[in-house]
Formats: structure tokens, C-alpha cells, sequence
């Protein structure tokens, strides 16, 4: 890895990162925020989310711990050290230790590129490769949307997104919730590389109580990774229909969260809390083991560690990440 740490990989600076959930951001307050070891201030105003960086021009405060004042023409935020006011294009308009003298043109903010989708707040640091990561399921009739986390993983995303797209771990590190150990075998399947990413599709597994009813059933789970560090998944059996997306947010060289998004189409009666807890629950056992990998550096050459015919969606991530040149979190 570069001696940045990969935080200025290129690929990553031109994706869409999840920073906030929506309703977590209201009018009125400047929420810090970090990725890729940039901070960041997020604030809203009346018809827009603003994603800045998180530093005053003129002696490097941080503008998140200052404050957000209504004036003629739109809300502008004050600097907490010298009162300096930005409006909200991120330009100086008003120094109080100079109220007469026109504030000098560099005095500006740099901002960025910011989006609300499925309710949460997506930012790209320099100019999108693509549109936020798709989520078909979270307008379509008949699914509830579900926010859970955000989880923090000590591990970067390479090894998070790993982690989501193995099969083989879920009866037996998720045992007795999403797998059993003594059906642990996985079957034959498909993984297709395209020029959108990876998909596997239909890959059968056995789960003890898949649907909350409390019998056991083989599913199918379909797995898409169409970004670097976002993955989706659908788990189908006969007549109910269950998807996740997970984003994670690479927030410097060794953190990283997971958003988290539940879609599904039964079960409108359990609780949300409910559905969370069992999120939760599962994600804490995945947090446990990914913190724990070594190296913590996903390793791209494929001979490094070993790789069976269950890891074929893996071995296809690893190549994947190789042909985009990503650099940061990997070997
Ligand atoms: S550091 Fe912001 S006004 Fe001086
Ligand atoms: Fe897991």
C-alpha cells in the first residue's frame, strides 16, 4: 500500500460513502462526520443537505463547533473562533474583526457532492463514478425498509464486504440463527463477473428458522457486488422475499462502519426494534472474527491464504478488486 494508506486511492475518492442516516440530520445542527480520514461537517437547510469540510480557512477550527445563523438572503454557519460567516455555497461573507473590509476571495469552503437516499445522507468526495448503489427493493410494494447499525468494524472494507459475500461462516459463526452446523455443506454455484460487478445467484442453504416462524428451510441467497465496498443481497424462499445492502464507510486507514439497510416483504407485524436486535446480534458475532483477521489487509493474490469451491464469490471479489486497482485496504 502507498504510504497515504490508500486514503487518497483514487477509486475510492470517486464512490458514494453513507455518512449519516437522514433523520438524524434536522435544520439546526452541524453533524461531524468522517471518511477516508477526511472530517467533514454535514448540515441541512431548508431545501438541501450541505457536506463540507470541517475546517475554518482562516485558522483551521473546526466549523462543526460553531453554530448555523438565519440571515437575509439564507442560513450561513459561524465559525466558533474568529465569527467568520460562510453562506451556504461555503463563501466568507463576514468578518467581525473587519466588519467593513470585503472578505479576501480564497476565504471559501471546500464541499462536496451530497445525496439523501433510502434515508441516509451519501457524500463523494470528488466527482461520482456512478449513482448511489442500487437498492430495487426499497421502493418496491409490499417491502418495508429497515435501517440498522451503523457497526463499527477495527478492519477495512475489503475484509467487511468479504465477510458478507461467505457462505460457509453463516451456520457455523451465526449458528442457530442463520445456519446449522450439522448442514453446513454448501452446493454447487455460479458466480458471473460483468462489467457492473459480481453477481452469484440461487445458492441454496439450509436454515433452522429462516422467516421467524420457527422452521427450518432451505433458502436461496443471491449476492451482488456492483461497488467496491457495497454489497446486496436477497434471501428468496417459496413465497417471502428478504434483502439487505450493505454499505460500508471506509472512515480512515484502519475503521470502517457498515449501514445497513433490511428490505422485506413479510412479517409487517414484528416490531422494528426486534428485526434490529437480531441485526445486531449477528452483526456482533461477523465484528468479532472480522476485527480478528490477519492480515488485516485484504491479500489479492490468490495464493495467499486458501480457497475451496465455497469461496468462489470471494475469489471473484479479490480478483475484481485487483482489475479496479483499488488500493486502499487490500495487499
Ligand atoms: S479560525 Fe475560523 S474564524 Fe478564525
Ligand atoms: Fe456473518
Amino acid at each position: 500500500m502507498p504510504p497515504d494508506l490508500g486514503l487518497n486511492d483514487p477509486l475510492l475518492l470517486n464512490q458514494w460513502f453513507a455518512l449519516a442516516w437522514t433523520s438524524s440530520l434536522p435544520e439546526n445542527k452541524l453533524q461531524p462526520v468522517r471518511v477516508l480520514g477526511r472530517d467533514l461537517v454535514l448540515w441541512r437547510t431548508s431545501d438541501a443537505v450541505h457536506a463540507w469540510k470541517d475546517l475554518c480557512v482562516h485558522r483551521g477550527a473546526k466549523l462543526s463547533l460553531g453554530r448555523i445563523c438565519r440571515r437575509e438572503g439564507g442560513e450561513c454557519i459561524i465559525c466558533p473562533y474568529h465569527g467568520w460567516e460562510y453562506n451556504f455555497a461555503g463563501e466568507c461573507v463576514r468578518i467581525p474583526a473587519h466588519p467593513d473590509q470585503a472578505p479576501p476571495s480564497r476565504a471559501h469552503v471546500d464541499r462536496f457532492v451530497v445525496q439523501e437516499k433510502y434515508g441516509l445522507v451519501w457524500v463523494c468526495l470528488g466527482k461520482p463514478v456512478g449513482d448511489i448503489p442500487s437498492f430495487p427493493e426499497a421502493s418496491m410494494p409490499g417491502f418495508r425498509l429497515i435501517p440498522t447499525g451503523p457497526y463499527e468494524f477495527h478492519a477495512q472494507g475489503p475484509r467487511i464486504i468479504e465477510n458478507i459475500l461467505d457462505l460457509a461462516h453463516l451456520p457455523i459463526a451465526h449458528a442457530g440463527l442463520l445456519g446449522d452446523p450439522a448442514n453446513a455443506e454448501i452446493g454447487e454455484y455460479t458466480v458471473t463477473t460483468t462489467a457492473e460487478g459480481i453477481v452469484a445467484r440461487d445458492i441454496p442453504l439450509w436454515q433452522p428458522d429462516p422467516d421467524g416462524t420457527g422452521r427450518s428451510a432451505k433458502v436461496h441467497y443471491t449476492f451482488w457486488v456492483e461497488r467496491p465496498f457495497t454489497t446486496r443481497l436477497t434471501k428468496n424462499h417459496p413465497t417471502q422475499h428478504f434483502s439487505i445492502l450493505v454499505a460500508v464507510t471506509p472512515v480512515d486507514a484502519e475503521n470502517s462502519v457498515a449501514w445497513v439497510l433490511i428490505a422485506m416483504d413479510y412479517a409487517h407485524d414484528v416490531p422494528e426494534e426486534e428485526l434490529r436486535q437480531f441485526q445486531d446480534k449477528v452483526t456482533a458475532q461477523d465484528i468479532r472474527i472480522v476485527n480478528s483477521q490477519r492480515p488485516e489487509l485484504l491479500p489479492l493474490d490468490l495464493q495467499s491464504e486458501l480457497h475451496l469451491r465455497s469461496d468462489q464469490i470471494a475469489i471473484a471479489y479479490r480478483r475484481w478488486l485487483k482489475h479496479l486497482g483499488l488500493q486502499y485496504g487490500i495487499s
